[in-house]
């Protein structure tokens, strides 16, 4: 029996679990590292020109195709363009499939952080501990690591049981809000430290020499992912929009929140980083050694971040709760093609793609080096391991691509008058504000997401 779809109760709910969606380890994990290894202030300003000018685009694209058919990815670009279009809607589940396996193992590690740094919170870091073996050690734990992913994915599971309204949008309203908290909290005491203007300058103050068009690119590319594009994730959470709520504002809020997050989120961590003068040693530790192993040895360091210990721990719940808004986004594009296309009820459907993204997952759970005892570890260890070979394809190819398809259907294969009854709701003046969205839709993002597409086919990797 075909149940009646869903919608969010409000416009704030749904602007809460789009921005929940889009919020997550791209901007607290991405996002820093990337500007980092790209000095700063200049790569800002390209992304945030990314932003604007291609993201927020095809932010609309997306919401418009999935409230006009009120369907789920596969079946929304079927709708909406025509039947071979139900192919690229397929590659945007297998994308969601493929990200979601992976995403939840660097999500667990936020559960173990958050463990340790309650544990250090009376005594402090225990004298001698190595927050580099200390990462290597329980990322190579194979039990630690499936127990992790596992809660993870259960958590996960259960939210997009519940639904659109009972669990997608009510944990959205829940947690965003102690998530912004906690952020506004970091960033305060971050201020309170003296390495703030220092880190403020390296992120605001551009230096176009530093730029390479690489960079560029980079940005380019890191927008989509942050922004939960290219795959069909804001088609299936506008697949749930009520016709009377204005895509426009709310592509714009949600756009905006992503940036502002990513942009505070890396002030902190600047900040602390330039209070305790580590700027040398970060760059060594790589994308996931900035958020777990620099961070909580900084938290804990005498005299970097006051009362250090206690927002440690805060710390690691805010990466938790940005990471879960997110999974949960990406096992429901997975959850409602199946609902939708195939006439399985949300319950069974539910368990049916949690269960079956779950066994890749374990395979990324397991990428991170051997167990002693448990060899066959050993066939998905090290630099081929799933968890690489994931990330780079999702990056570099499935986000991309699917993007590339979306700017095509919305800008060229729908006819104007269907998008435009999408955007422009007669209410405000919004002849204008359409044209500008047509142009940039047809031609200013197909154009820079086609250089991604083609740079990356001669070589460039941005994972
Ligand atoms: N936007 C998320 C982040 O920045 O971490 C990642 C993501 C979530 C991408 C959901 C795609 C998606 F459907």
């Amino acid at each position: 029996m075909q149940e009646e779809r869903a919608h969010w109760t409000s416009n704030v709910g749904f602007v809460l679990a789009a921005t929940g969606s889009a919020i997550g380890l791209g901007n607290l994990w991405k996002f820093p590292f990337i500007t980092w290894e790209n000095n700063g202030g200049a790569f800002v300003l390209v992304y945030l020109l990314c932003i604007a000018g291609v993201g927020l685009p095809i932010m609309m694209a997306e919401l418009l195709i999935g409230r006009k058919t009120q369907k789920s990815v596969v079946g929304a670009l079927k709708d909406a363009v025509g039947p071979a279009w139900g192919y690229v809607g397929a590659w945007g589940v297998l994308c969601g499939f493929i990200l979601l396996s992976y995403y939840t193992v660097i999500a667990g590690w936020s559960l173990y952080y958050f463990a340790r740094t309650v544990g250090w919170m009376a005594g402090g870091l225990p004298a001698g501990t190595s927050l580099g073996d200390l990462f290597g050690a329980q990322s190579a734990n194979a039990p630690l690591q499936l127990t992790l992913s596992l809660g993870f994915s259960l958590a996960t599971v259960a939210i997009v049981y519940l639904g659109v309204q009972r669990g997608i949008e009510r944990i959205a309203r829940l947690f965003l809000p102690i998530l912004f908290g906690i952020l506004l909290l970091l960033l305060v005491s971050s201020f309170a430290m003296s390495g703030s203007g220092e880190a403020i300058g390296f992120i605001f103050r551009p230096s176009f020499s530093e730029l390479t068009p690489e960079s560029v690119l980079e940005a380019l590319g890191h927008s989509f992912f942050t922004l939960s594009l290219g795959m069909g994730a804001m088609v299936t959470y506008g697949s749930y929009i009520a016709r009377h709520q204005s895509i426009v504002k709310a592509s714009a809020m949600i756009v905006l929140l992503d940036t502002l997050i990513a942009l505070i989120a890396t002030v902190i961590m600047f900040t602390v980083i330039f209070t305790a003068g580590m700027q040398d040693q970060v760059g060594e530790t790589g994308t996931v050694g900035m958020l777990f192993i620099a961070l909580p040895q900084l938290f804990f360091q005498e005299g970097v971040v006051p009362f250090g210990s206690l927002l440690a721990p805060l710390f690691y719940v805010l990466v938790a709760l940005a990471a879960l808004t997110s999974t949960i986004s990406l096992l429901e594009v997975v959850t409602s093609y199946v609902i939708d296309e195939k006439g399985i009820g949300r319950h069974k459907a539910t368990f049916l793609c949690g269960g079956a993204v779950f066994v890749f997952t374990i395979f990324a759970a397991l990428s991170f080096g051997s167990t002693p005892g448990l060899s066959t570890i050993e066939l998905f260890s090290g630099k081929a391991g799933w968890f690489n070979t994931a990330d780079h394809f999702v990056s570099n190819w499935m986000l991309p691509t699917g993007g590339f398809a979306i700017t095509l259907a919305a800008g060229w294969f729908m006819t104007r008058d269907a998008t435009e009854s999408e955007l422009v709701d007669g209410t405000e003046p919004g002849w204008f504000r359409y044209n500008v969205w047509r142009i940039f839709i047809r031609y200013v993002a197909p154009a820079a997401v086609g250089a991604i597409i083609i740079s990356v086919a001669f070589g460039r990797d941005f994972s």
